[in-house]
């Protein structure tokens, strides 16, 4: 066990044996119950359409690749074409002596960069891997950048991109993920979770039960694929650095970028005011050192977009796994063993496991288990966060394999589930902050008519088609991250100003946050304005692991705070609100009023007035998220799905999507119903489309593009049903948890068991294309 992951575990034991209520969230957020009371203005859970919706209709939302800058040049990226060696001759002559070429950059000229420091190595590194960029002659993955060429147009840098000529020295490379899994790696820690999970004797359990199944489930590698390409527009000024970049974590990319050129992080100015999807893949990534580096070279401004091509060969995806779930249950079909284990691959120069084995810690009831993953090195781009990382998955083996016992135990599936919640959870044993799974499943099942499912396979049949139905259930953890600040502005004419490094990825982050800071200050919805995207603004927050809402939802708890102790004290000792404290008072109507007085109070138009003050701000620092450790905190999920299997083609069609949801307090209705679905579009394509296809002889990735790496379009996606408990945490901002990555979570597995409902045939492996069924 590394030093960190021992002193993790120290102040881990530490606050999960504290009393709640010295815990962040030990009092509920009176935002969970103040809408209620009429006084305030109903915006929490309200269906506000995104308020940048007029600007983005209108094309008037400026993207990373639209910025213009004087004197811009166009960059165009080379790629390696083996997967590990060293490069014998590189000729760009042909290339430098091109129309409009500017400059032609490889390891020969470029100038000194520092590797960028990996993700989860310091509070703010963004690198994806350790690796030397530009620096040598040596290849380490197939698609490695290896030259980058800047011409006056983008036609020109491609034109001149295709005249370089390479010769290499190849080496042997591990490409076989086969291969790779006959040397598993231990891992210390995943994520700053245990690696491994083990409570009672779970082979021997597994062994002495009557019933169980031993299953081994695979997923291939997946990759991103956001309409908007990645792309940077950057320039160099006084030795600073500004990049106008598509990123789902501004400050991160900053710090990430000045240890690379030997800069402060002050120096690094990166603005990213929208984000055309970003799913995890829109964090930091070679093309932003090389076109850095090569702006400071050329002396002159750069705009990279990566092509289609460029972001599989050099942006990470989802990484392949292989895993085992094993479950032994008596006859009624309580669980006496549950193991998942198995294998990803990775690269040793990055850290992030496809972590598979969360979901089994937190989802149901077992006295024998056996949780953890190994990671198995290959010569490959570093993998990296893919919507739900792990957990979309890893969902899809166990709650295929839940399916299966079910189906051996002639039990409902539902049933076996909920025979199995857990009172605890059963990793950790600590007490779970919000669980309405029973709930969740039961209001999913009665809308979607589940109890018209038959139990036995290949029995309703509709023409050429046999249908089937099929549900499983999904975790995702609560994240909040630490290092989130806002600064709250409120001027003498009742307007709002929050700022937060926050990002805007389209799911609405502006338009909710605008809802919660209105709502805690009492004020109407075009009174506040939000500002975010930028790391010149206080405070780090990442958009990521579904944290970013529950990360700025405490920070401006904080900053409301500190807005009502200056207020107070601004209005002075003649003031009836002389004397109270924040947690006495209620903020709405435009003043500050007593709780337990609500005549004793004032606008702030008269304190401001007294005063003569134009304007408040303050900067709120909330208290580190000590919450998700001394509470079990998770979204949850349970999905319905009902298919039709042609028995000619073996074409599955999804027919209906029903998503149930327990995820806290819904803070917009219309945005969150929004992000549900898009997350269980993507679980289509993990259940039934997508792969990337990767040549095992030498690491190349061979479907490239969105024309042959298939993801589904309109004509694939059925009415998607949404529902959810909106049943508040206590524990939680707001009383909500993360929606970002549930949505996903529990599809592949719901559809694969639809799929066996259907026609009767179980495939392990996905996607789950006719092939497999036909055979
Ligand atoms: Mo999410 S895969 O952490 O953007």
């Amino acid at each position: 066990m590394s030093l960190k992951s021992a002193a993790t575990k120290v102040v881990r034991n530490i606050v999960e044996a504290a009393p709640d209520s010295w815990m962040p969230g030990a009092k509920p957020d009176p935002l969970i119950t103040q809408h209620k009371h009429g006084h305030k203005g109903g915006l929490i859970g309200a269906p506000i359409s995104r308020v940048d919706g007029p600007l983005k209709v209108r094309g008037a939302a400026p993207f990373a690749a639209e910025f213009p800058v004087t004197g811009m040049l166009y960059a165009a990226v080379a790629f390696s074409t083996i997967p590990k060696g060293r490069m014998t001759e590189l000729d760009t002559a042909a290339a430098e002596a091109a129309p409009g070429v500017r400059l032609v950059m490889t390891y020969k000229n470029a100038p000194k960069l520092k590797p960028t420091p990996i993700f989860n190595s310091k509070p703010k590194a963004a690198g994806p891997d350790d690796l030397p960029i530009m620096q040598d002659d040596r290849i380490h993955w197939n698609g490695q950048p290896i030259a980058v060429v800047l011409a006056d147009t983008q036609e020109e840098a491609d034109h001149a991109k295709s005249l370089i000529r390479v010769s290499y020295q190849a080496e042997p490379a591990v490409t076989h993920f086969n291969e790779a899994l006959q040397h598993p790696r231990e891992l210390d820690d995943i994520m700053m979770e245990p690696a491994r999970v083990k409570v009672g004797d779970a082979e021997a359990a597994l062994a002495a039960a009557p019933h169980r199944v031993d299953l081994t489930y695979r997923t291939p590698r997946y990759n991103h694929n956001p309409i908007e390409l990645h792309a940077v527009t950057l320039f160099w000024d006084d030795g600073e650095l500004y990049i106008h970049d598509a990123s789902q974590g501004v400050v991160q990319t900053a710090w990430t970028l000045a240890q690379v050129f030997g800069l402060d992080e002050k120096q690094v100015h990166i603005s990213s005011p929208y984000v055309g999807g970003g799913f995890g893949s829109k964090t930091l990534w070679h093309h932003h050192v090389l076109a850095a580096a090569a702006s400071k070279l050329s002396g002159q401004p750069v705009r990279c977009v990566l092509s289609r091509e460029g972001v599989y060969r050099t942006v990470g995806g989802r990484t392949v796994t292989e895993q085992r779930v094993a479950i032994g249950s008596d006859a009624e079909g309580h669980f006496a063993s549950l193991i998942h284990t198995g294998t990803t691959a990775m690269t040793p120069h990055n850290n992030l496991p496809e972590q598979f084995s969360f979901p089994a810690r937190h989802a149901y009831a077992s006295p024998n288990l056996s949780i953890g993953q190994n990671v198995a090195d290959m010569d490959m781009l570093a993998n990296t966060f893919m919507r739900a990382p792990g957990e979309s998955v890893g969902t899809f083996a166990l709650e295929c394999a839940v399916d299966e016992l079910a189906e051996q135990l002639d039990i409902d599936p539902i049933e076996l589930r909920l025979r199995n919640e857990p009172e605890k959870d059963p990793a950790s044993g600590k007490p779970f902050s919000s669980r309405n799974v029973e709930k969740m499943f039961r209001d999913g099942a009665e809308r979607f008519g589940w109890s018209e499912r038959s139990s036995t396979p290949a029995t309703r049949r509709d023409g050429e088609w046999l249908i089937g139905m099929g549900c499983a259930e999904g975790t995702y953890p609560y994240y909040r991250m630490p290092g989130a600040k806002a600064t709250l502005t409120l001027t003498s004419d009742g307007r709002a100003v929050a700022s937060f490094s926050a990002h805007e990825m389209g799911m609405g982050t502006a338009t909710v946050q605008a809802q919660i800071v209105a709502e805690r200050l009492g004020l109407t919805l075009p009174c506040v304005s939000i500002s975010y995207g930028n790391s010149s603004i206080d405070g780090t927050v990442l958009a990521g692991g579904s944290s970013q809402t529950a990360s700025v939802g405490a920070a401006v708890i904080a900053a409301h705070t500190e807005l009502v102790k200056k207020l107070i004290q601004l209005a002075g000792k003649d003031s009836p609100l002389h004397g109270l404290k924040p947690d006495e008072v209620d903020t709405r109507d435009g003043g500050i009023w007593s709780l337990a007085d609500p005549s004793r109070g004032e606008t702030f138009a008269a304190i401001f007035h007294r005063s003569g003050q134009e304007e408040v701000t303050v900067v709120g620092d909330p208290p580190p998220p000590l919450e998700m450790m001394h509470w079990a905190m998770h979204s949850f999920s349970a999905v319905f799905v009902e298919v039709g299997v042609n028995t000619v083609t073996g074409e599955t069609r999804v027919r209906r999507m029903l998503g149930s949801f327990d995820c806290g307090k819904i803070l917009n209705s219309k945005t969150a119903a929004s992000q549900f679905r898009g997350g269980m579009i993507m679980g289509v394509g993990l259940a039934l489309m997508e792969e990337t296809q990767w040549d095992e002889r030498n690491g190349r990735v061979m479907n490239p593009s969105l024309a042959e790496y298939h993801v589904p379009v309109h004509m694939d996606i059925p009415e998607i049903d949404i529902l959810w408990t909106d049943i508040p945490d206590p524990h939680a901002p707001m009383g909500a948890h993360g929606i970002g990555e549930i949505g996903i979570t529990g599809v592949g597995a719901a559809i694969s068991n639809a799929i066996y409902n259907a026609c009767g045939k179980r495939v392990r492996d996905l996607p789950i294309t006719l092939d497999k069924l036909l055979d």
